[in-house]
């Protein structure tokens, strides 16, 4: 059976990292969270007090960026060098980071090849706002997951309070309507549904639901990519 490519991309809060994780798990796909790559820029950045419209010196904390994923258990660890930054890179400050820098076209391509290195060989299933546009545009199988705001503002403060985080859901709402705003208007590689998507909503629907209806469209993908590969 041939490992293909899954993309998952779609606004903050509508369950990407949890179903990518889990569709993963259950195709034994390796996961690739791309946001954790745009939020350990922005953490970097803020740590070194670099500005959000310093370009090319966000550029070069891309370029030069040490990053390292670790499944464990159902934990998607990120470590940048040595030290573990799991946690610290999703406050609301690092998120909102996250988005200002990742506006930026010098950063997304210091970026590029970093995220292709990271899903060589396929069988690998990664999130993000662009992956089925940009980062791999002939991914075999391509989801836009979504969900309406409340709902989302709604499963990003039980992830806050989760992590120990304060959170209020009028200030989520806010920030959420305020990051995707800015996410789907910048000018390089908005988030924006790929043509060949499948847009799942996934609001009023369980997770379990979710994750299984997406393997099975993962399968079915598969098996019409081998298909036309014997024919
Ligand atoms: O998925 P996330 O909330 O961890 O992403 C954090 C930010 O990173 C998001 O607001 C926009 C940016 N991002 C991006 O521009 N492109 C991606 N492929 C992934 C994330």
């Amino acid at each position: 059976m041939r490992r293909v490519v899954v993309t998952i991309d779609g606004p903050a809060g509508a369950g990407k990292s949890t179903v990518a994780k889990m569709v993963a798990a259950q195709l034994s796909y390796r996961l690739l969270d791309t946001g954790a790559i745009y939020r350990t820029v922005a953490f970097v950045a803020v740590n070194r007090e670099v500005g959000f419209d310093a370009g090319q010196a966000l550029a070069d904390i891309a370029t030069s960026l040490d990053i390292r994923f670790e499944i464990d258990g159902d934990r998607n660890r990120v470590f940048l060098g040595d030290r573990e930054v799991s946690t610290e890179i999703r406050t609301p400050e690092i998120s909102k980071a996250a988005s200002h820098v990742s506006a930026h076209p010098e950063v997304r391509a210091a970026l590029l090849d970093l995220q292709r290195r990271l899903a060589v060989g396929g069988g690998v299933v990664v999130e993000g706002r662009d992956t089925g546009t940009v980062v791999f545009p002939n991914a075999e199988a391509k989801f836009f997951l979504t969900a309406s705001d409340e709902v989302r503002a709604r499963r990003r403060v039980s992830e806050l309070h989760a992590i120990g985080q304060p959170a209020d859901l009028q200030t989520t709402l806010t920030e959420i309507r305020e990051r995707d705003n800015r996410d789907a208007t910048r000018a390089v590689a908005p988030m924006v549904q790929a043509v060949d998507a499948e847009r799942i909503d996934t609001s009023g629907r369980s997770l379990d639901e979710v994750v299984a209806d997406l393997v099975a469209r993962v399968h079915r993908k598969i098996a019409k990519v081998n298909a036309s590969v014997v024919a």
